[in-house]
């Protein structure tokens, strides 16, 4: 079986997580791939798939969504685990909650096997000048918030879930 590992991203640290997830699943013994979904990956041609989206203003990164809302049927047909990486995921306050998760998942209108709100960065290098305004508005803490160990764990709890069929 090969699971599609594919991602959405402005900043890069979504790609990190995707690629963390599917190096611990290959290390379990199930085949990925990592595509960016901006490359249309065709979701019929693997068993199951995992969907990262980067979020910004409160929703999901436009290419995930408009992706997910093309292969909708195929991706209910199989496996699906969604993750998303944003600043505020880091903030204890919100619980891990996301609302960005959230209208994926009304949208989607049906439910993965797996969801997780991930912590990502905000590196100030790494963002567009038109865009850094905006950003200290919504007074976003800057830093490397990744857990790696974190996504580790949760790739090797998705492992049983996408080899579901
Ligand atoms: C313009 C902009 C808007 C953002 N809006 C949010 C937001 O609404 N909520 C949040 O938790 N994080 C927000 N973030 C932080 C990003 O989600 C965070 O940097 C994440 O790691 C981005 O993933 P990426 O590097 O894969 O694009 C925003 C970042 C930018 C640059």
């Amino acid at each position: 079986m090969t699971v599609l590992v594919t991602y959405a991203t402005h900043s890069g640290a979504t790609l990190t997580l995707a690629e963390t997830i599917a190096e611990t699943l290959t290390a379990a013994g199930v085949a990925t791939e990592v595509v960016d979904v901006n490359e249309g990956p065709d979701p019929s041609r693997y068993d199951a798939v995992v969907l990262g989206t980067g979020v910004r203003i409160d929703a999901a990164e436009k290419p995930a969504t408009n992706w997910a809302k093309t292969h909708r049927e195929q991706l209910s047909s199989r496996p699906m685990a969604f993750f998303t990486c944003s600043g505020s995921a880091a903030d204890p306050a919100k619980g891990g909650r996301q609302k960005a998760a959230d209208a994926f998942l009304e949208m989607l209108g049906f439910s993965p096997v797996a969801v997780k709100n991930f912590p990502g960065w905000v590196i100030m290098d790494k963002i567009p000048v038109h865009e850094l305004l905006l950003l200290k508005s919504m007074r976003t803490p800057t830093g490397d918030f990744r857990d790696l160990d974190a996504v580790r764990d949760w790739a090797q709890e998705l492992a049983p879930l996408l080899r579901k069929n």
